[in-house]
C-alpha cells in the first residue's frame, strides 16, 4: 500500500473551502453558459415547452373558479360540456409542454454534462506528469464522473424546475391580484421571511455540500490506490486493516452527506412551515370576504388554487437552492481542474525539428532536481552526446538518475539549467509531438493496457499494418509464446497486463517501441526481467535495429551492455566515466567494482560447476 504522501494532501489543501455566497459565482456561472451556448435551440424549444406547461397549469385555476361559479354555485349543467372541452384542451397541451419541457432539458443536462466531461478529460491529458505526482487518480475520476452528473442534474432537472416554479409563482400571484388584491398583499408580505431564511440557511447547505463531495472524492481515491495493488494488499494479509480505513473514509462521507440534508430538510421545513400558515391565514381572511359577500365561492378556490401552486413554487426553490449549491460546489472543482496548466512542453506553438531524424543527441550541462524536491538535485551538469546510430549504454547504482535522463529527453521535465539537443534543436524550442514522434521507449516498469497483445503493440504506431506487428513480435521473439495462448495475438492481458509475466510484458512492451521506428530507442531495464538466453534471442533481433538508430540502454546487468559502443557510468547524478568495457574494467573504479561483483558471480557458478564436474568424475 502507498503512503500517504506530503502532495495527497496538497491537493486537498488546495481544494477551495466553501465560499460564503450562496449562488454560482460569475466564473461558474461563465463556465456553463459556454457550455450552453453551442444549443441555444434546444434551450428556446425548452424554454417554450416550460412556458405552455405552466400557462396551462394556470389556466386550470380559472378553469375551477368558471367551473365553481357557473356549475356549482348556479346549479346548472348547461356550461358544463363546454367547460369541460377547455379543461380537456388544457390538459393535453399541458401534457404536451411536460414531455417538451422534460424531454429537452434533459437533453440539454446530459449534453452539456458530457461536453464537460469531455473537456475535462482532453485538459488533464496535457497536464504535466509532475501533477500526477500530487493527485490521487480515484479523485480525478470522482471528479470526471461525479462532479459532472452533478452539473447534469443541475441543468437537466434542476435549471427546469426552476425556471417552471418560477412561472408558476409570478404568474400565480398575477392571477392572485387580478382576483383580490386585498388578499394578495397579505400574502406578499410573508415573501420576505420566506426568502431570507433560504439565503442564510442555503450557505450552510453550499459549504455541507462541498465537504461531502470532497469526502466521495476521498472514497474513490482509495479504492483506486487498493484495487490496484490488490496483489499487494492480499499478500501482507493487509484487508483488515483496508477494511477499517475504507469504512473510516465511508462514514466521513456519510457524516458529510447526513450534514448537508440535515442543514436542506431543516431549510425545507422552515420554508414550507412560513409558506403554508401564510395560506392558512390568507384563507380564513378569504372566507370572511365571502361570508361578506366581496369575493364569490369560485373566486376564493381559483385564489386558493394560485396561491398553493404560488407557495409550492416558492417553496420548492429551497430545495432547488441546494441542487444550485450542490452543483455550485462541483462546478468550483471542475474549475479548479481547468485552471491546472497544461505542461509548458504542451502550450505553445513550436517549431518543427528537421524533417529526416538522424538520431542525434546531445545534453548541455544539465543539472536537475525534480520539482517536489527542488533542493535535490538529482543530476549535476551532465555533459553527453549521442551519435547518429551509436548504441551508449548508461549504467550507475540504483537512484543514480539514470531513468531521470529518459524523463528529460522525453520532455517530461524540464532541467533547471543546460540544454538538450535532438537532431540539432534545444528541444524546449521544439513541437513536442515532433520530439516524442521520434523517439521509442521502453519504461522501467512496463506498461500495458488492459486490451489484447496486438492491441498493446499497435499503441506504438497506430497506423501500423498488421505484417508490421507481427514482424516487431518477431524481433522480440514472442512467436513461441504467442503459440501456447488461447487466442494467439488476439488475447487479453489484463489490467496493466496482469495475466502475462514480467519478462512477457517487458517484450510486449519493446516490440511496441519497435514498431513505433523510431530513430532514438530508449530502453530503461528492458530486458532485466528475461533470463539470459531469451535476453540473448531478443538482442539479437533487435541487433540489426540498433544499428540504423541512436539507442541508449539502461542497465543493471553488465552481461545486457557488454557489446554498446560506449558506457557511460552515473554515480549520484554525475558523469563518472565514458568508455567501452575494456576501457573501463582498466580505468574506472566503480565499474571496476560492479564488475568483479557481477561477474564473480559467474566466475564462482562456472567454478561450482566444474567442481561438481570433478566429482561426478
Ligand atoms: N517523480 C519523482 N519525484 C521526485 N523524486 C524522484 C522522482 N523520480 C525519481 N526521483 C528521485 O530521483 C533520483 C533518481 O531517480 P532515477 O529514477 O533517475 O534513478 P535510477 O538511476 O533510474 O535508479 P534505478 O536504477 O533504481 O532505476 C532518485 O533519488 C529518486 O528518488
Ligand atoms: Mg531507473
Amino acid at each position: 500500500m502507498r503512503e500517504k504522501s506530503e502532495h495527497d494532501f496538497a491537493l486537498q489543501e488546495k481544494r477551495p473551502s466553501g465560499r460564503n455566497h450562496p449562488l454560482l459565482s460569475f466564473k461558474e456561472f461563465a463556465l456553463l453558459k459556454h457550455f450552453l451556448s453551442p444549443y441555444k435551440s434546444k434551450i428556446a424549444l425548452a424554454f417554450l415547452s416550460l412556458l405552455l406547461a405552466s400557462s396551462m397549469v394556470l389556466a386550470l385555476g380559472s378553469g375551477l373558479r368558471y367551473l365553481i361559479d357557473n356549475g356549482l354555485v348556479e346549479q346548472t349543467s348547461e356550461q358544463l360540456p363546454t367547460i369541460l372541452t377547455y379543461l380537456g384542451m388544457a390538459v393535453g397541451l399541458l401534457a404536451l409542454g411536460s414531455f417538451g419541457r422534460t424531454y429537452y432539458v434533459a437533453w440539454l443536462g446530459e449534453r452539456v454534462a458530457n461536453d464537460l466531461r469531455r473537456e475535462a478529460f482532453q485538459h488533464i491529458l496535457q497536464l504535466e506528469v509532475s501533477f500526477y505526482e500530487q493527485i490521487r487518480i480515484g479523485e480525478l475520476i470522482s471528479r470526471l464522473t461525479t462532479d459532472t452528473s452533478l452539473i447534469q442534474i443541475l441543468v437537466g432537472t434542476s435549471v427546469a424546475i426552476a425556471i417552471r416554479n418560477l412561472l408558476l409563482l409570478s404568474g400565480g400571484v398575477i392571477m392572485m391580484i387580478s382576483i383580490s388584491t386585498k388578499l394578495s398583499l397579505y400574502c406578499l408580505a410573508v415573501v420576505p421571511l420566506v426568502i431570507i431564511p433560504i439565503v442564510l440557511l442555503g450557505r450552510r447547505v453550499r459549504h455541507h455540500s462541498k465537504l461531502s463531495q470532497d469526502r466521495l472524492a476521498d472514497i474513490g481515491g482509495y479504492i483506486d490506490e487498493c484495487l490496484n495493488q490488490i496483489r499487494t494488499v492480499q499478500a501482507f494479509n493487509h484487508e483488515a486493516i483496508d477494511k477499517l480505513i475504507f469504512r473510516n473514509y465511508s462514514e466521513n462521507a456519510f457524516a458529510a452527506a447526513v450534514k448537508r440534508s440535515r442543514a436542506r430538510a431543516l431549510m425545507a421545513a422552515i420554508v414550507m412551515t412560513l409558506v403554508f400558515s401564510a395560506v392558512g391565514l390568507v384563507l380564513w381572511l378569504g372566507a370572511l370576504d365571502v361570508a361578506s359577500l366581496q369575493l364569490t365561492a369560485g373566486d376564493l378556490s381559483a385564489f386558493i388554487f394560485y396561491a398553493v401552486v404560488a407557495a409550492g413554487a416558492a417553496g420548492s426553490f429551497s430545495e432547488l437552492f441546494g441542487d444550485l449549491q450542490r452543483a455550485a460546489g462541483a462546478t468550483e472543482r471542475l474549475l479548479e481542474l481547468f485552471s491546472f496548466p497544461i505542461s509548458a512542453a504542451n502550450q505553445q506553438q513550436k517549431r518543427s525539428l528537421p524533417i529526416t531524424s538522424r538520431g542525434i543527441l546531445a545534453m548541455h550541462n544539465v543539472s536537475f532536481a525534480y520539482p517536489s524536491h527542488p533542493e535535490r538535485a538529482v543530476l549535476k551538469k551532465v555533459t553527453l552526446s549521442v551519435a547518429p546510430g551509436e548504441n551508449l549504454a548508461i549504467v550507475g547504482p540504483s537512484g543514480a538518475g539514470k531513468s531521470t535522463i529518459f524523463s528529460l529527453l522525453l520532455r517530461f521535465y524540464d532541467p533547471q539549467s543546460g540544454s538538450i539537443y535532438v537532431d540539432g534543436m534545444d528541444i524546449k524550442d521544439a513541437s513536442v509531438q515532433d520530439l516524442r514522434n521520434r523517439i521509442g521507449v521502453v519504461s522501467q516498469e512496463p506498461a500495458l493496457f488492459s486490451t489484447t497483445i496486438y492491441e498493446n503493440i499497435l499503441y506504438g504506431r497506430p497506423n501500423a499494418s498488421e505484417e508490421e506487428i507481427w514482424r516487431a513480435a518477431e524481433v522480440v521473439k514472442l512467436g513461441d509464446f504467442l503459440s501456447i495462448l488461447p487466442h494467439g495475438i488476439h488475447t487479453v492481458v489484463g489490467t496493466r497486463g496482469v495475466r502475462l509475466s514480467g519478462g512477457q510484458k517487458q517484450r510486449i512492451s519493446i516490440a511496441r517501441a519497435v514498431l513505433r521506428n523510431p530513430s532514438i530507442l530508449l530502453l530503461d531495464e528492458a530486458t532485466n526481467a528475461l533470463d539470459a538466453e531469451s535476453e540473448q534471442a531478443v538482442q539479437n533481433g533487435l541487433k540489426h535495429l540498433m544499428k540504423t538508430r541512436t539507442t541508449i540502454v539502461i542497465a543493471h546487468r553488465l552481461a545486457t551492455v557488454l557489446n554498446a559502443d560506449r558506457i557511460v557510468v552515473l554515480d549520484q547524478g554525475e558523469i563518472k566515466a565514458v568508455g567501452t568495457h575494456a576501457e573501463l574494467i582498466s580505468h574506472d573504479g566503480l565499474y571496476r567494482r560492479l564488475a568483479t561483483l557481477q561477474f564473480a558471480d559467474s566466475i564462482a557458478l562456472s567454478r561450482g560447476m566444474d567442481d561438481s564436474l570433478l566429482k561426478q568424475a
